[in-house]
């Protein structure tokens, strides 16, 4: 059966999304995690973007070595070179190059006509071709441009050597038959196109990025670009895992495979959910909290008869945990490593003791600890693994009759204890306040949410926070049974990110 190359973009188009910034290491523990899934290409960033997307792309090109690494360059001799600097430690290095290609950019944004274009987009992969043989090619909007000059573009780059052609639905304008048409146009009057794979690449500002993805599929597309839960710029990128999970429940109609272990999907999700701060809707396809629940009376009844009455893939195949085993105070390390492995962890000796700890810490509190619950304790353990802070003690006094104060101790790099206490209009004001006084990084709260993990009065409380300082947001989350401790961690969690992200590592490019 022929294969459909999945090309993961969440670290860079993913990324791009407002508020979604992600640190180098969170970045790896994601690459890692896409490995395990089977992805073929991870775009890992745009190393000329900014140093900490260099350094992301430098450390997945020296860790993961089982799928291509890819960074993204604009179409200059400078971005070009430092992706090749950034990827050259990879077993399978790949570079890809966008320049804008419809009128409406070349004319409103870059002012160069479509001659200069076709000029640069030579250039551009020939001298990529001279650090590496897989070079991808992309002319930016391509929906937006007349086919006719895509056809010249393309035709022009391959024989500069480029190996794959990605046509972008940049703005997420394409309705699915006129896109499957474009590419259609593209396998019939590029007459080279033989020599190069053709992929594509759709946003959902229409909601159609899924649609138009495969559309193309079945005009013959064979690489497919996308991004966990759907992140990524404006209203995201076609969703990885709907794709898959079409193409898989689907094969009798697409007649098409992919390299993809979907037992992965569930773990993955839940990790950049995680990492990014961006929680999933519940209607979400795939992976939403409702995406297997039925509700209505009729389809209970049903799925209970014959799971396939209402259901059309098993929960299981896209590893949603089966059963909610519970854990408890009685249960030993191996218990909770094997669970672990079963819900996809595998973590260092360190960080497995870590995490036991904190399991026994909360198994005295809770009487059953669920998936969820570890779920979240195990996302608390790779929060602290990339703190330059750590909030170390935290303490409040409030009441209707008294004034909200918070004293809170924190150690900085050196590992010194830094201690001070504030006022507050309430326990988290008095917190954040405290810890303001403390690292004196001047910052606007945006948002602050908290949830439950579970259901139960002694549930774990996740608190999520956005910051913003200079015009960057920046996503921060912290976990407890008390929310009041998971709230100053939440602060922490992003405080630190906007601090890691002005401290530019030793080696890190500048
Ligand atoms: O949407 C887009 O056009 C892109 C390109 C860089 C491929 O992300
Ligand atoms: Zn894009």
């Amino acid at each position: 059966m022929d294969k459909v190359i999945i090309f993961d973009t969440t670290l860079r188009d993913g990324e791009q999304a407002a508020g979604a910034s992600l640190n180098p290491q969170e970045k790896l523990e994601i690459a890692k995690q896409l490995e395990k899934l089977g992805v073929d290409v991870i775009e890992a960033g745009f190393p000329a973007s900014s140093p900490g997307d260099f350094e992301a792309v430098r450390l997945i090109a020296q860790e993961v070595k089982h799928p291509v690494i890819c960074p993204l360059a604009s179409a200059t001799p400078e971005a070009v070179d430092k992706a090749w600097e950034a990827v050259k430690g990879a077993d399978h290095p790949r570079i890809h190059i966008f320049l804008s290609a419809s009128d409406i950019h070349l004319s409103y944004q870059l002012k160069k006509s479509r001659e200069e274009i076709l000029q640069l987009s030579k250039e551009m992969v020939t001298r990529a071709k001279g650090y590496v043989n897989d070079v991808e090619f992309s002319p930016m909007d391509a929906s937006r441009t007349e086919p006719a000059y895509i056809y010249q573009i393309l035709e022009a780059v391959i024989d500069a050597g480029a190996t794959t052609v990605n046509i972008p639905d940049t703005v997420g304008y394409a309705a699915p038959q006129e896109f499957g048409n474009l590419i259609q146009g593209i396998l019939s009057n590029v007459p080279n196109i033989h020599k190069a794979i053709v992929s594509v690449h759709c946003h959902n500002d229409l909601g159609l990025a899924v649609a138009n993805s495969l559309e193309a599929i079945q005009k013959g597309a064979r690489q497919v670009e996308c991004t966990i839960n759907g992140i990524g710029e404006r209203a995201g990128n076609a969703s990885l895992e709907e794709i898959v999970m079409a193409l898989k429940t689907r094969q009798d109609f697409f007649n098409l495979a992919t390299n993809i272990d979907t037992t992965q999907i569930y773990r993955t999700s839940r990790l950049v959910s995680e990492l990014t701060g961006f929680s999933i809707q519940p209607n979400k396809a795939i992976i939403g909290a409702n995406a297997f629940r039925h509700q209505s009376g009729i389809h209970q009844d049903g799925v209970l008869k014959k799971a396939i009455t209402y259901e059309i893939m098993d929960p299981r195949t896209v590893g949603i945990p089966s059963s909610v085993l519970v854990l408890s105070k009685l249960s030993g390390t191996h218990g909770f490593k094997e669970r672990l492995a079963e819900l996809g962890y595998s973590l260092s000796q360190e960080a497995l003791n870590h995490a036991f700890q904190g399991f026994k810490e909360l198994a005295d509190k809770k009487k059953e600890i669920t998936d969820r619950d570890i779920e979240s304790l195990i996302a608390e353990e790779l929060r602290t693994t990339t703190e330059i802070y750590h909030l170390d003690y935290v303490e409040i006094s409030c009441g209707d009759h008294s004034l909200p104060t918070a004293t809170v101790r924190l150690i900085d790099p050196e590992g010194q204890s830094l201690a001070d206490a504030a006022l507050g209009t309430g326990p988290v004001d008095a917190i954040y306040k405290a810890i303001n006084r403390i690292v004196g990084i001047p910052n606007n709260l945006t948002e602050f949410t908290v949830k439950s993990v579970t259901e139960g009065i002694d549930a774990i409380g996740e608190v999520l926070v956005r910051i913003e300082s200079e015009d960057v947001t920046y996503t921060g989350r912290g976990a407890s049974t008390d929310i009041i401790v998971a709230s100053a961690k939440a602060y922490m969690n992003a405080l630190n990110r906007l601090l890691a992200r002005k401290t530019p590592k030793e080696g890190e490019a500048s």
